[in-house]
Parts: structure tokens; C-alpha cells; sequence
């Protein structure tokens, strides 16, 4: 069923779990993602990243953005299982409302990087649009860093900058940076667990964890004890489908036997399946009753 990010996350911050956000790309990451949901009987968030052109929609014509949106949308709601379809990372109050329409339950709005009056200004622009269509928003404060491995904290969330976020615009849940960074990391990534429990009493929104690909299960599960409600996990994903079809590849080859793609799409699908089921697992997600 599709419902949107309130109807999920607001039951899992209460009741001390976290729901994982799985990025999907096309419809064997979806088949991976609602499959491993279905499986273990528990909510899911699809995302879908931003199609402004720095998005990886960014390039695609809107008609093939659309058609992955209606057939996504078909199959959430075709699902025994709660099913959140949000837009990842999005810069641009104008790519939000493109999401609305093609039928988003969920947007994030990421202005992190602008001046945080803006911030501000532009999150609640956004959240008066989406709320009118029953849609929930995400914003993001603080910074989380991408692909660069930079674990120094310098853009940490702050609880004081979390409570005057929530007391000016009233946002849904709240994206932090709280250590994790976006990607594969270059070093051990250093996680403010104390910080996590400032921010979980400073506001009643939940908590989002960008970069949750590469903790260990230990990590995962003190940051969710500690509160962090809302688990993007991408990167380890794809790999982990990518490592499916090498293995395949390799099996096949050994065998003597050709690489057909009908095979090979398949193992992809299979190892991002068994990868969010696992992760499903560590972020302690609560069957459905
Ligand atoms: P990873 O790719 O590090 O798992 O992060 C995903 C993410 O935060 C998407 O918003």
C-alpha cells in the first residue's frame, strides 16, 4: 500500500526502530527493495533520486521519469506492505513539486548547503505545497559529506540548530549529520552517538541518517537505540547487485558457458534483495501487524 513518510516514520520513532530508504533506480532495484519488504513483512521507503540536472534523472526526458513513477507507484500499491515513494536530495522547490505530480508521498528538500535562513524560507515554501497534497517533507541541516571520506565533524548538526529548524518550519523528519558520510568510506567514520540522543530530545521529528551504507550492525544498532528513525542506505546496495552478476559472469565463464543478460539480471537482483534484508535486520525495522 502506498502511504506516506509520516504514516511510517512517526509509528517507528515511537516505537524505537528505524525504517531503512533503499534508492531505486530502475525496476530491478524496485523488484530488490519491495521484494525484501514483503519478505520480512515490514514498512519500506523507495527513493528516487532528484531529476534537476545534477540528479541522476537529470538527463533522462520527463516521460521516461514518469513512466518509472507510474510503474513504481503500481507496484507500491500492489504491495501487502506500507510503501513510501520519496524524492532523494532534492535542491529545488520546483523539482518537489515535480514529484508531487508524478505522485511522490514524500520529498526531501536538501537547501543544507544554502544559508540556513534559507534554509529555512525554502523548507517552508515547500512543506505549505506538499502539505496541501498530503505529502511529507524531509529537510536537511548540518552536512553530510559525500564520496570525499571527510569524517571531521565539521558540519555536525548542532541540537540548537535542530530547534530553531523544527520551531521555524514544522518539518517532518529531519536529515542530520551526525558522522556518516555519503558513499564508501576512505576511513573509519567517527559517529556522535551522544549527539544522536541531544537531537532525538531537541525535536519530536524523526531523524534521518544520510550515508548508511558501510556501518557495522553494531553501529547501526546504537544509532537506533539513540534514535535515528530514517536509514538511507544506497552505495553497498548497487555493489552488492553489481558483485551478483560478476560472480555469475565468473561462474559462467569458468563453466565455459555465455553470458546471457536474462541470466545475469536476475543475480543482480537477488544480491540486492539478500543485502536490504540483512540491512532490514540491523536497523531493527518492526514487522507490520
Ligand atoms: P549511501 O550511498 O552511503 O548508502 O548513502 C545513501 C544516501 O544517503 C542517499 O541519500
Amino acid at each position: 500500500m502506498l502511504v506516506n513518510g509520516n504514516d511510517i516514520l512517526l509509528k517507528a520513532r515511537e516505537g524505537h526502530y528505524a525504517v531503512g530508504a533503499f534508492n531505486v533506480f530502475d525496476f530491478g532495484c524496485v523488484d530488490a527493495v519491495l521484494g525484501a519488504a514483503e519478505a520480512t513483512n515490514t514498512p519500506v521507503i523507495a527513493q528516487i533520486l532528484d531529476w534537476h540536472p545534477s540528479g541522476n534523472f537529470g538527463s533522462r526526458p520527463q516521460e521516461e521519469v514518469k513512466m518509472f513513477m507510474d510503474m513504481l507507484i503500481y507496484r507500491a500499491k500492489l504491495s501487502p506492505v506500507p510503501v513510501c515513494i520519496h524524492l532523494d536530495h532534492c535542491q529545488t522547490y520546483e523539482g518537489c513539486i515535480r514529484a508531487i505530480k508524478y505522485g511522490a508521498t514524500s520529498v526531501m528538500l536538501d537547501a543544507s548547503m544554502k544559508p540556513f535562513e534559507e534554509n529555512i524560507a525554502l523548507t517552508k515554501k515547500v512543506i505549505e505545497a506538499a502539505h496541501a497534497c498530503g505529502v511529507t517533507v524531509e529537510a536537511e541541516i548540518g552536512h553530510v559529506d559525500g564520496h570525499d571520506g571527510d569524517t571531521t565533524g565539521k558540519l555536525y548538526t548542532t541540537p540548537e540548530q535542530a530547534k530553531e529548524f523544527y520551531a521555524a518550519t514544522g518539518v517532518d523528519s529531519l536529515a542530520v549529520a551526525v558522522g556518516t558520510v555519503h558513499g564508501v568510506y576512505a576511513e573509519e567514520p567517527k559517529l556522535q552517538y551522544d549527539l544522536i540522543s541531544e537531537l532525538r530530545e531537541a525535536i519530536p521529528a524523526p531523524l534521518v541518517m544520510h550515508g548508511g551504507s558501510g556501518l557495522s550492525p553494531e553501529q547501526y544498532k546504537e544509532c537506533v537505540e539513540r534514535g535515528i528513525t530514517k536509514i538511507n542506505f544506497a552505495t553497498y546496495m548497487l555493489l552488492a547487485g553489481g558483485k551478483g552478476i560478476s560472480d555469475k559472469v565468473a561462474e559462467n565463464n569458468a563453466a565455459g558457458k555465455g553470458n546471457n543478460f536474462i541470466d545475469l539480471y536476475p543475480e543482480g537482483v537477488k544480491a540486492m534483495k539478500e543485502i536490504v534484508m540483512e540491512h532490514i535486520g540491523y536497523f531493527q525495522t518492526k514487522p507490520i501487524a
